[in-house]
């Protein structure tokens, strides 16, 4: 666990330097990649995904499997810690584990930059700061996060490999993946909707084997009911 302190020089966005300018910036969709030009859907998307304030975080579904996600992470975690959330949109998780007794610093990532802006609002005055970034490709050095947490993100890209790579390179200590597809013992099932995005049950033995070829042991089962599956892998070396 890391000693609280300051930041690195690094893109992270706060409420200080966030308004106004920022806010107007963020929410032109722009590529989050100069080399290639490229957007993610989720930049694109008139809405947002998720609830957007404060008030309605009660309200959201899949109660139990954010409960026990939450307790892995109080759990295993203290006032040091550097947690990502990645793939935040509007800070749900990161409310809810301050509220739970979390007492790190929460940074959210996502490439959905009118959820980040509601994430700003939701945590402001919150040990928070947040980052407009492609999963696959985030500007932070290798294990800068002791936790990495990444719910319901995955299994919309069009193949775990890119976004996982770059999770378990980002986490010193714990990546914990929490689907609401859950994975099977049969082949990758990739399922491409038609806005853009995918809806894909992947292989478990595929992930545990790409984990386990990071550098990460073999993933243990946080929470598994109906579709919803929350697995942790530990770095073997740490
Ligand atoms: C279904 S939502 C889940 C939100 C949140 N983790 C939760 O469970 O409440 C997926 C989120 O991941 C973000 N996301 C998906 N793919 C991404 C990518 N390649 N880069 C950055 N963010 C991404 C989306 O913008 C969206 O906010």
């Amino acid at each position: 666990m890391r000693k609280p302190g300051r930041q690195e020089d690094l893109p992270l966005i706060d409420r200080a330097h966030f308004l106004p300018a920022a806010l107007r910036r963020l929410f032109r969709p722009r590529s989050l990649d100069p080399a290639t030009g490229e957007t993610t859907y989720w930049q694109r998307i008139p809405g947002i995904v998720g609830p957007a304030r404060h008030s309605e975080f009660t309200l959201i579904g899949q109660q139990a499997t954010r409960e026990a996600l939450e307790a892995w992470i109080v759990a295993h975690s203290g006032a040091g810690t550097r947690l990502l959330d990645a793939g935040c949109n509007t800070g749900v998780e990161g409310v809810r584990l301050i509220e739970r007794g979390f007492r790190g610093t929460y940074i959210g990532i996502d490439s959905n930059p009118r959820a980040l802006a509601f994430a700003l609002e939701n945590l402001a005055g919150m040990p928070a700061a947040f980052a407009l970034s492609d999963l696959a490709r985030t500007p932070f050095p290798d294990r800068y996060f002791d936790i990495v947490l990444s719910k319901d993100v995955v299994e919309h890209a069009a193949g775990f490999e890119p976004i996982l790579g770059e999770l378990a390179r980002l986490a010193r200590d714990n990546v914990v993946l929490s689907m609401f597809i859950k994975m099977s013992d049969g082949p990758d099932e990739i399922v491409r909707h038609r806005d853009g995005y995918y809806l894909n049950r992947y292989q478990r033995s595929r992930v545990a084997a790409f984990m386990g070829g990071l550098g990460f042991g073999a993933p243990h089962t946080v929470f598994c009911k109906h579709e919803d599956e929350v697995l942790s892998f530990s770095r073997a070396d740490s």
